[in-house]
């Protein structure tokens, strides 16, 4: 008997061979709640970059639990970037980010922040190094393509200000064994 067929009457439980040995297994990942906001810039909307980048968290690892397109108002840019009112490169920053749509996302997973700083690269795109999406994809801090949260507490408050709690979907991971593993 296949190994489908003995676990479809077993009820959904896997049932292995008379004499193997028992070993149990336990998770040793903590509970993954960690989730961090990914803005797709206009830059890298207008290069057609959105699936090189999902597809990037994707093979990470990482799982997408909230996505959408939108023309960002002045108002969510001037909230999302407050804390550098006082920088010469604002003006130009927001110009920048209002001049075509973005691709908002939030992704969830363990140390899913600290990764996807990695996985993004040094703000300054002429330092970040090959590998990362900026050192891939970008030549110029002004046109980087990509933003990710930098801390826990601020992807907290990004997650908030760019996503409805409804626009969010937690969904269970299923590696739809039993149709693969026969
Ligand atoms: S700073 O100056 O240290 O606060 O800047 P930093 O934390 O590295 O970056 C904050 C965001 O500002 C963007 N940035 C710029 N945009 C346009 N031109 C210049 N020169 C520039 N310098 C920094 C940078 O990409 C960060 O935006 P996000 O959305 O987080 O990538």
């Amino acid at each position: 008997m296949n190994f489908i067929l003995r676990r479809l009457l077993s009820g959904g439980r896997a049932v292995y061979p008379a004499g193997t040995p028992s070993v149990h297994y336990s998770s040793v990942a903590p509970e993954i709640r960690e989730r961090t906001l990914i803005a797709v810039k206009p830059d890298g909307v207008q290069r057609r970059l959105v699936g090189e980048i999902i597809k990037r968290f994707e093979r990470r690892g990482f799982k997408l639990v909230g996505i959408k397109m939108l023309q960002a108002s002045e108002g969510i840019l001037a909230k999302h970037y407050h804390d550098l009112q006082t920088k010469p490169f604002y003006p130009s920053l927001l110009r920048y980010m209002a001049s075509g749509p973005v691709v908002a996302m939030v992704w969830e997973g363990h140390n899913v922040v600290r990764s996807s700083r990695l996985m993004v690269g040094d703000t300054d795109s002429s330092q970040a190094k090959p590998g990362t999406v900026r050192g891939d994809l970008s030549v110029h801090i002004s046109r980087n393509i990509i933003h990710a949260s930098d801390s826990v507490e601020v992807a907290e408050k990004e997650i908030g200000l760019w996503f409805h709690r409804a626009e969010l979907t937690n969904w269970e991971t299923n590696d739809h064994s039993d149709l693969y593993q026969v």
